[in-house]
């Protein structure tokens, strides 16, 4: 294998209008580790990850996975390169119109093409990795706690086995057992 990070991003730049956000980014992340990015609020912790997944357009510098400059890539194979990340997003992000399994399934059944039959045996095993039993799977995400939404939300990032985990901020605003048993699920 070669001694490339997994992801490597050089002089990252973002600005919305006047306000710079990303000023020049350089990290690295090696294949098998971890990275944790700390900040105070509005700083652009979550901008710097929807860079990488493709959904803001950063002005300036280069995104590396295995080597390949997403940035350069046609928009289908960028697409392509993103299914390999597995993201939680800040405030769990569910699709309330959708059943607990249905969000846990979506990428299964809309990017993979997967049947809906298979797509919630899946997900259901996805729920039991976090300790949500199936019958959870038919509610609806306004049914739950925060804490399950955030355990829903996990399920969902790893349903479709990615290489790469994104986690944005996954435990804010839940109570410290709560946080402790995501932290512990993420681990
Ligand atoms: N789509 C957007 N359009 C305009 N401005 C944006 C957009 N997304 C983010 N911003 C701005 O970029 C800055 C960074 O936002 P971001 O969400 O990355 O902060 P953060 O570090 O994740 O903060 P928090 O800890 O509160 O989640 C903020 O000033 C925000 O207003
Ligand atoms: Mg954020």
């Amino acid at each position: 294998m070669s001694d490339a990070p997994k992801i490597a991003i050089r002089g990252l730049k973002k600005s919305f209008g006047a306000k710079s956000v990303l000023k020049g980014i350089d990290l690295d992340v090696r294949q098998g580790s971890s990275l944790v990015v700390i900040g105070g609020s509005g700083t652009g912790k979550s901008v710097l990850l929807k860079c990488v997944l493709g959904i803001i357009q950063p002005d300036a510098g280069e995104i590396l996975i295995d080597g390949d400059n997403l940035l350069k890539l046609s928009a289908f194979d960028r697409r392509r390169r993103a299914r390999e990340i597995g993201m939680l997003f800040q405030g769990s992000a569910l699709f309330d119109s959708l059943s607990v399994w249905e969000n846990v399934a979506f990428r299964l059944i809309h990017g993979e093409g997967k049947s809906r039959r298979e797509a919630r045996e899946k997900a259901i095993e996805c729920l039991a990795k976090v300790g949500l039993a199936a019958d959870v799977g038919a509610l609806q995400p306004a049914e739950l706690s925060g804490g399950m939404q955030k355990r829903v939300a996990l399920a969902r990032a790893i349903a479709a086995d990615p290489n790469i985990l994104f986690f944005d901020e996954p435990t804010t605003g839940l109570d410290p057992i709560t946080a402790d048993v995501i932290n512990r699920l993420i681990i």
